[in-house]
């Protein structure tokens, strides 16, 4: 075959191409006409692909490069064509899904970390004879504070260490007044409502939220959640706060975790000890505890002679993150669904 005839085979092609394609204006004749010039197997650029094969030797480099320019040209032309329908017309028609499919599981939704983290801890705890109970998160400083043994010059109760509420009742008062409110900033407030209104002996834990005002980073976060824990009965002894603190991180950590106790003052336990897990190589403190001190029973008329008691707080992120690897407390607040969906029950 001359090299003339292929080249006038190639033009015959391009311009029939441009001919219909320029005035092509629905999506399956544009569909029609891919299949006809470019289709794998029957398509015209294919055939005369073929004619390649009988063109004099020394003609093929020339030949083969005008091939290629009008392969070009004719895709070029259907990607204007595309464009002009607006894609949408293919596009949509190619998206159209198979009503033969098997169809999509919808996504559902699932408890937060945390609120898994608060169960279990309370199915741990309630197989040690705790029932769970739950306090309010607007508190005032009698049940925050006074109860509690913490005095009016304690820098606990800084205006800058808590959020206080600028309640009506408030508005003229200052922080250190009975009536002001706040947002709890420990769930030790629960020992004292149900001391105040239930009856003797006790065994209750409380899990919720508390607010602190610090900046967030990888270990702190302005609103987090204690679990508090208050023991009160006959001859209640600092040898089953150790029991009952070990035993919880051995069910909740498993049985390799390590706990410690370090002194440490709280002005509602007397003695006070700080609680320490063993974490990646290092001691953590996940939270406080110690015997409920007797200044606590007396504002609440409980005879510290006949009864005495245990109280505990620990960090329920700490926990959480600590089984679970996570480095990073902000992590649990983001929302980011591509973590939180890593907790699927
Ligand atoms: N309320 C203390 C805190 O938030 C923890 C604590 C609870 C300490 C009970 C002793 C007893 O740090």
């Amino acid at each position: 075959m001359s090299l003339q005839n292929f080249f006038n085979s190639l033009d015959e092609l391009v311009s029939e191409a441009r001919a219909t394609l320029s005035s092509v204006d629905s999506g399956d004749s544009l569909e029609a006409l891919r299949v006809k010039f470019v289709g794998a197997k029957n398509g015209a650029l294919k055939s005369v692909q073929k004619l390649l094969g009988a063109v004099d030797v020394p003609d093929k480099p020339a030949a083969g490069k005008r091939f290629n320019e009008v392969r070009d040209a004719i895709q070029a032309l259907l990607d204007e064509a595309t464009a002009r329908i607006g894609g949408g017309a293919v596009a949509k028609s190619e998206s159209l899904p198979d009503a033969t499919l098997p169809g999509l599981r919808p996504r559902l939704g699932q408890l937060h970390p945390i609120t898994q983290t608060i169960e279990h801890l309370k199915e741990i705890m309630g197989r040690l004879g705790f029932t769970a109970t739950e306090g309010p998160e607007i508190e005032d400083t009698w049940h925050n504070f006074v109860a509690l043994n913490i005095p009016e010059d304690h820098p606990a109760r800084d205006p800058l260490d808590n959020f206080y509420l600028a309640t009506a009742k408030a508005a003229n008062s200052s922080p250190l007044d009975r009536d002001a409110m706040l947002l709890r900033s420990q769930t030790s407030t629960v020992q004292i409502r149900v001391m105040e209104s239930q009856p003797l002996p006790l065994r209750i834990i409380s899990l919720g939220r508390v607010y602190r005002p610090d900046a967030p980073d990888a270990t702190h976060f302005p609103m987090f959640h204690q679990m508090e824990g208050l023991w009160v009965d006959r001859n209640v002894t600092m040898a089953q706060l150790k029991s009952v603190l070990r035993l919880f991180a051995t069910s909740y950590l498993g049985g390799d975790v390590n706990v410690r106790f370090r002194p440490s003052f709280f002005p509602f336990t007397e003695p006070s000890v700080e609680v320490d897990y063993w974490w990646n190589g290092q001691w953590i403190e996940f939270g406080g505890a110690g015997m409920v001190d007797p200044n606590v029973f007396q504002h609440l008329n409980i005879d510290s002679e006949k009864w005495s008691g245990f109280a505990f707080g620990l960090g329920v992120e700490r926990l959480c993150m600590r089984r679970y690897g996570i480095t990073d407390i902000r992590d649990l607040y983001r929302s980011d669904v591509r973590f939180l969906r890593q907790f699927a029950q």
